[in-house]
């Protein structure tokens, strides 16, 4: 069959889903990305947070390479040597008890809800004492958040808070009682003898990099310990090194009793995973499974890509990378009297105050920087984790003449 003169002709063919610009990338490099007519852009989209090293690090490359020569999928039915290694390597660093390994985020946040509503069922059958006691009497419901994003699937959708979502697709999934981030009283005011969990980003990331705040997250875990409920981070964006912490829940100090893990886990290539501790890691045969769950192609390169994260050196290289975006970012929002920066590590947010995120990644598109506008109001940036600081300077300073076309004056100390 002859090929299009311009393949993105055949953009018809694909459901469109969101808009896209009229060109297409066909070549990825550490912070970089070209588009079809050689045309480069330093991506602080990283496929949304996915890409933790960058395009086609040597690391992912060398164990795609390997682990595809050796043995791509057994089934899940079987043993394979990265699916043990990498659920070992996960435990081990996390202090959690066992994995289950998915390709989505949506997958592992619908595994981790799975997982909660099996606990609440069994435990009625125990005894008053064990935790998840009385409450728990066929407790199902799951605590979540206005504003949240856990993914597309119909259970994460009812769990998300994500505004108008809930008339896309009725009937939605019940089960899913909706509180205010930071706000304990309107968690005790949804809490009831049918809960069974809380279930939260510890930053909201869609919502426009929304940090969950200490004390509150310390208010959440003492709640369930005193109700028995199980605590659930989703750290498929906070997770793998993104805050400068390997998980993101080291930053507060506060150990959840299930974990969900995506985009950075792969380091570009579909995989994630649901950690729990042992007394809430009750499937039992029969119960969950995947026919991708946990193979070795993708452990293979998690299990790489986890080696390189797991470095003190990288995570200390966030948290410094991360220090100059904020400090850049800060000076830009004074420049021009925006609002305010926000986030930790590499996942961080600048409040634009008015409707412009738009317009800002546009020209942003235009100067060859790509950012993210979380919510029609506040730019979202997620950088590579091995970034240098070049790079954020380089990134600053694009992002400077982007604001500058779209505010279409010139900041005052410029002017005079
Ligand atoms: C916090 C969070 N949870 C879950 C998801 C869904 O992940 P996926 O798109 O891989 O299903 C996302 C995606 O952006 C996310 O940010």
């Amino acid at each position: 069959m002859s090929q299009p003169s311009n393949p993105l002709t055949s953009s018809r063919h694909l459901m469109s889903i969101n808009p896209r610009p009229q060109h297409a990338f066909v070549r990825g490099e550490g912070a970089w990305l070209w588009d079809q007519a050689g045309r480069r852009h330093l991506d602080w989209l990283q496929g949304w947070a996915v890409n933790a090293l960058g395009h086609c690090p040597a690391v992912i490359t060398q164990a795609l390479a390997e682990q595809s020569t050796r043995l791509l999928t057994p089934s899940p039915a079987f043993h394979n040597l990265p699916a043990l290694d990498l659920a070992q390597r996960l435990c081990e660093a996390s202090g959690m008890d066992q994995v289950f390994f998915g390709s989505t985020g949506a997958e592992a946040n619908e595994t981790a809800i799975k997982l909660a509503r099996k606990w609440g069922r069994q435990a009625r059958a125990t005894s008053a004492s064990a935790p998840g006691r009385a409450r728990r009497a066929g407790a199902h419901e799951v605590i979540t958040f206005d504003n949240a994003f856990h993914g597309r699937n119909f259970a994460t959708m009812a769990a998300s808070g994500k505004p108008g979502w809930e008339a896309l697709f009725p009937p939605n999934m019940p089960g899913f009682p909706k509180a205010k981030l930071n706000d304990m009283a309107s968690v005790l005011a949804v809490l009831s003898d049918q809960t069974v969990a809380v279930m939260l980003e510890p930053i909201q990331g869609e919502a426009g990099v929304r940090p969950a705040s200490a004390s509150f997250l310390r208010a959440l875990r003492a709640l369930c310990d005193e109700q028995g409920l199980l605590l659930i981070f989703d750290e498929v964006q906070t997770g793998c090194g993104r805050l400068g912490t390997l998980f993101g829940h080291e930053h507060w100090g506060i150990t959840p009793d299930i974990m969900t893990l995506g985009k950075g886990l792969g380091g570009g290539v579909p995989i994630s995973a649901v950690l729990a501790k042992a007394h809430c890691s009750v499937f039992e045969h029969g119960d969950h499974g995947g026919t991708y769950a946990g193979n070795p192609l993708m452990c293979a390169v998690a299990l790489a890509v986890f080696e390189e994260l797991s470095q003190p050196s990288l995570l200390a290289n966030v948290r410094a990378c991360g220090q100059a975006l904020r400090q850049g970012l800060e000076a830009l929002s004074t420049t021009w009297g925006l609002g305010e920066v926000r986030g930790e590590g590499l996942l961080l947010a600048l409040e634009l105050g008015s409707d412009q995120a738009a317009s800002v990644v546009a020209a942003a598109q235009e100067v060859g920087l790509l950012v993210n506008a979380a919510r029609p109001h506040c730019l979202r940036f997620m950088p590579r984790l091995n970034s240098n600081l070049q790079e954020i300077e380089l990134g600053l300073s694009l992002l400077a003449q982007a604001l500058e076309q779209v505010y279409e004056q010139r900041p005052q100390a410029l002017s005079v």
